[in-house]
């Protein structure tokens, strides 16, 4: 027994010599913000391998895994944008990034369908080319400063899915459906037509829906509007409108949503009906 204990005992002091070394290697040469990154990630990589003990077949899986998403990335493709959304650490970088005062519009990811260049239109355009099915809405609202006094001028970028659930960034052949920019009035107004958000499933055929799979998750993501909104003097906003009786508002495979940002869509006899205002922050 005391053979073994101090063969234990051997084994783990040799296994800390192994994090040692690899810290020391960063504290001699490293520098600045590099050196801080490299000691976190070095000690926390190392914790977590003691931690889970991985089989050597199952490091190598890691690796494939790894070696996939980045395979899986293309023009319109990013599967290690996936990886980071599904993982929730996306979430965790915007919160950090966009501290904001109470009362300012909360922010949310950008996600993978941005597409820069959107048309520019007037207030009151439709987003939608013709032929678009789905239900008409009218958006409207203000932009305006923490105090409440409007911001005019103020562009805002959106994109959201069609009906059938799809991004006109994932259109091949390149499209800005249901993609527009606008500017508010001088009273701080906005509005637009577009058709009602529906429910779409992140791209689950890659390395990310196989971890999802493994997981036991779905690969839902709730309706929802994308926002870009700026305006010289403050911070750009990005953010998301949630509708408010989608089924996946409470499991969102990205975690994107927030109780501030979850919105309801009024019928009236002219079709429904978003109104909502956004508060912008002073550039620090
Ligand atoms: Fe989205």
């Amino acid at each position: 027994m005391a053979e073994m204990a101090r063969a234990e005992t051997r084994a783990a002091s040799a296994e800390d010599e192994i994090t040692q070394a690899a810290i020391g290697r960063v504290e001699e040469s490293a520098q600045g913000r590099t050196r801080d990154i490299l000691l976190s990630l070095t000690r926390h990589l190392h914790g977590f391998i003691r931690e889970v003990e991985p089989t050597e077949a199952e490091w190598l899986a890691a690796i494939r895994f790894l070696t996939e998403t980045g395979q899986k990335c293309d023009e319109r493709r990013q599967e290690f944008i996936l990886l980071s959304d599904t993982l929730g650490a996306t979430m965790l970088i915007d919160a950090i990034n966009n501290r904001k005062p109470a009362g300012a519009t909360e922010s949310s990811v950008l996600g993978p369908f941005y597409q820069e260049g959107a048309p520019v239109y007037d207030n009151g355009a439709d987003l939608a080319e013709g032929g678009t099915g789905g239900e008409r809405v009218l958006v409207s609202g203000r932009v305006t400063d923490i105090d409440g006094g409007p911001i005019e001028g103020a562009e805002l970028d959106i994109w959201q899915t069609a009906p059938d659930a799809v991004y006109a960034a994932q259109d091949p052949a390149g499209s800005f459906n249901l993609c527009g920019r606008l500017r508010t009035e001088a009273d701080g107004h906005y509005w637009f037509h577009t058709r009602k958000p529906v429910s779409y499933t992140i791209p689950g055929d890659g390395p990310v829906g196989a971890m999802l799979d493994a997981a036991g998750r779905h690969n839902w993501r709730p309706a929802h509007i994308h926002f870009k909104l700026s305006a010289a003097g403050y911070e750009t906003l990005v953010t998301q409108l949630f509708t408010d009786d989608d089924p996946y508002l409470g499991t969102d495979a990205v975690f994107g949503v927030k109780d501030s940002l979850v919105v309801h869509y009024e019928s009236t006899a002219d079709g429904l009906r978003l109104d909502h205002d956004f508060v912008m922050t002073a550039a620090g």
